[in-house]
């Protein structure tokens, strides 16, 4: 059975957890393999709401396997704090969730360094603060934690008698800030070692397995394309490879394991953080969409900015990932406006842009050429197959389908389960 990937096509909170949580409902295994407590996956079943940062957005299905890969980095308190959250709501997760030891582990003072480094910069990223981005680099340098040398406690203070001193220098030295103390270290970990030691695994090996023997995959990706380091909008994005290309490093399968792939594309556009935005709505706009689509951030509870759908970033999404289909959410959110516009190509001093470009600097000279679409006034979360939409959201549908050149095949109205049309 080949393995479903589901991403996200802009920049993030597309409605990954909730499209995840519902086509995983006859999985074997869910996977997350990048990212970190920066993501925010929201799924809402019976009036109930979870929003999972580290686990897997499949746990709620209860006979389900649940991995946390080697390209993910591991914040302990964070994901024990969901761990004993779940537990409490009676979501067991013992023999059925697996972390890599691979995985590598956010130490405090990569928290401290994002906030540090993040106050420094003249030009802000915005980040989520999580000690992603000071996680990540300190892998590539290989000095990072794996989980591995977490849960061998006497390697861990081994290992982080050589590395704090220096981290201190460099937070005292270079950015003026309080030392971090080793002995408070030292006291959590040894908790964050003992708790942590039962869900230490090969996960890589256990995905192969899981594929040889022709069982039902699903990959969850976090946060969404244009936040990819490579491929987004640099250096305004996070630091992993958030579209379907890092899947296979960060997962540990063979590139052609990816399976189907499922881009999740909200109706309309939002970003969190600073960065370029090509169709970021004015005032009233920006305030339109927030408000009916409730857009504040899952992580940090900061309020999203908002604009209209993005076909020339779409385009190029669908065609980097190499999309199988689109699962397009928050169609609800647009009901009442009229009428709803697409941005179709980019005006960049004077020349007409039909790609996105990859100099990241272009973006901030764009000025959108948009299409203008019927709206409709009809409440869709009332609909349960395509037929009943209006003439005008099928007309929308069709029209993003064009852009992304593949189809829509799921088709979210709200967030709840049952708030959606498969086709
Ligand atoms: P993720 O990070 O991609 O999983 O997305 P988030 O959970 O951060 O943000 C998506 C938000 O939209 C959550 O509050 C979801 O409950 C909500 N949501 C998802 N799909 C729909 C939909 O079709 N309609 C509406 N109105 N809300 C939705
Ligand atoms: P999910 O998985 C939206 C953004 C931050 C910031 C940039 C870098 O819920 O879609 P980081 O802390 O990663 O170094 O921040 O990336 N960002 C997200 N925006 N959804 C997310 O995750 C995000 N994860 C990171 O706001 O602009
Ligand atoms: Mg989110």
């Amino acid at each position: 059975m080949p393995a479903t990937t589901v991403i996200g096509t802009q920049w993030g909170d597309e409605g990954k957890g909730k499209i995840l949580d519902l086509v995983a409902d006859d999985a074997d295994l869910v996977v997350r393999y990048q990212g970190g407590a920066n993501a925010g996956h929201t799924v809402k079943v019976r009036g109930e709401q979870f929003v999972f940062h580290l686990l897997p957005s499949g746990v709620l299905h209860k006979t389900k396997l649940n991995l946390i890969a080697n390209g993910v980095v591991l914040d302990p308190e964070a994901l024990l704090a969901e761990i004993d959250e779940l537990t409490g709501a009676g979501y067991a997760l013992d023999g059925r969730l697996f972390v890599s030891g691979r995985a590598h582990v956010v130490m405090p003072y990569h928290k401290k360094f994002d906030q540090v480094r993040e106050a420094a910069r003249t030009v802000k990223i915005g980040t989520t603060s999580r000690g992603i981005g000071p996680c990540y680099t300190d892998k590539m340098a290989r000095n990072g934690f794996r989980l591995y040398d977490v849960v061998d406690f006497e390697r861990f203070r081994r290992k982080l008698a050589a590395v704090l001193p220096v981290k201190n220098k460099i937070l005292q030295g270079a950015y003026g800030a309080e030392p971090i103390d080793e002995e408070e270290i030292l006291a959590q970990f040894e908790n964050f070692s003992a708790r942590l030691r039962p869900f230490a695994a090969d996960t890589g090996g256990m995905v192969r397995k899981a594929l040889k023997e022709d069982k039902n995959v699903f990959f969850e990706g976090a946060q969404g394309t244009l936040l990819d380091i490579d491929h987004g909008t640099y250096p305004f994005v996070t630091s992993s490879n958030s579209c379907a290309l890092g899947l296979p490093a960060g997962a540990g399968i063979p590139p052609q394991a990816a399976g189907r792939i499922i881009g999740v594309a909200k109706a309309y556009t939002t970003r969190v953080g600073e960065g370029p935005f090509p169709t970021e709505g004015d005032g009233a706009l920006d305030e339109a969409l927030r408000k009916a689509g409730d857009e504040f951030g899952a992580t940090t509870g900061r309020p999203r900015r908002c604009g209209w759908l993005d076909g020339v970033a779409l385009r190029y999404v669908s065609e980097l990932n190499g999309l199988s289909a689109i699962a397009l959410t928050k169609l609800d959110v647009l009901t009442g406006m009229n009428p709803i516009k697409v941005c179709t190509a980019y005006k960049i001093g004077g020349a007409t842009h039909e790609d996105f470009p990859a100099d990241t600097a272009l973006l901030d000279g764009v000025e959108p050429v948009y299409e203008s679409l019927p709206g409709w006034d009809d409440d869709l979360r009332g609909c349960h197959t395509f037929d009943d939409f209006p003439a005008a959201a099928k007309e929308y549908v069709a029209f993003v389908e064009k852009i992304a050149g593949v189809r829509a095949s799921i088709i979210s109205v709200g967030p709840g389960r049952e708030e959606t049309i498969v086709r």
